[in-house]
């Protein structure tokens, strides 16, 4: 099947909160410890999901296999500092199980649209510099290596590479 991606509304909140969670879990064993990653909460993040979606100003899809959930992204106005750059993709996150299957790519593809309606010319992302998969991802779409800088997860002293494109014409699906 033909997998669905579309806007996200404040009953998602639990949903892209338990994907969020398992991603992590999957995504981050090894990079950063266990017990940290045993510690996150589905009910809390449900409740920062909630107030995401209600207040409105980023731009939030999920993907949707048959009545499942299997993944998310957001973006929106650029807020790490990268000087340069308007947009940004916030986060994207697909179940273990679902990966490789074109949802991270439309997920893509619907926040660029997102990003062109805030007007919005141009689009930067932020990765563990370990997650070597999420950057092959990055690369594949077009996305060009800016520059690396540290960042601290929990108690995790870690480093976390950017990738830009330039136009939002520029992102290759
Ligand atoms: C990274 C991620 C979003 C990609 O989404 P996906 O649905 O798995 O990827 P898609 O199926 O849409 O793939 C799109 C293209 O990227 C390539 N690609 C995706 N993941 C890749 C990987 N790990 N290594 C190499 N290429 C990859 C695919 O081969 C495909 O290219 P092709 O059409 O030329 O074959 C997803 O795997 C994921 O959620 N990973 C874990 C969480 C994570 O790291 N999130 C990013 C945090 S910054």
């Amino acid at each position: 099947m033909v997998g669905l991606v579309r806007p996200a509304v404040v009953e998602d909140a639990a949903a892209i909160a338990d994907v969020h969670v398992a991603s992590w879990r999957t995504t981050y064993s090894g990079l950063l410890p266990e017990d940290f990653l045993g510690s996150l909460d589905e009910a809390g993040y449900e409740g920062r999901w909630r107030r995401i979606l209600e207040d409105g100003s980023s731009r939030v899809y999920v993907a949707a296999d048959g009545p499942d959930i299997v993944g998310f992204a957001s973006g929106g106005r650029e807020r790490a500092g990268e000087s340069g750059y308007e947009g940004e993709l916030y986060a994207i996150y697909i179940l273990r199980d679902s990966q490789g299957r074109g949802h991270g790519r439309r997920l893509v593809q619907a926040v660029v649209g997102g990003l062109r309606e805030l007007a919005l010319r141009d689009m930067v992302v932020w990765v563990l510099r370990e997650n070597a998969g999420a950057r092959k991802f990055y690369e594949r779409l077009g996305g060009v290596y800016i520059r690396t800088q540290p960042i601290t997860i929990g108690s995790s002293s870690l480093q976390e590479a950017s990738y830009g494109w330039r136009s939002l014409d520029d992102v290759r699906y």
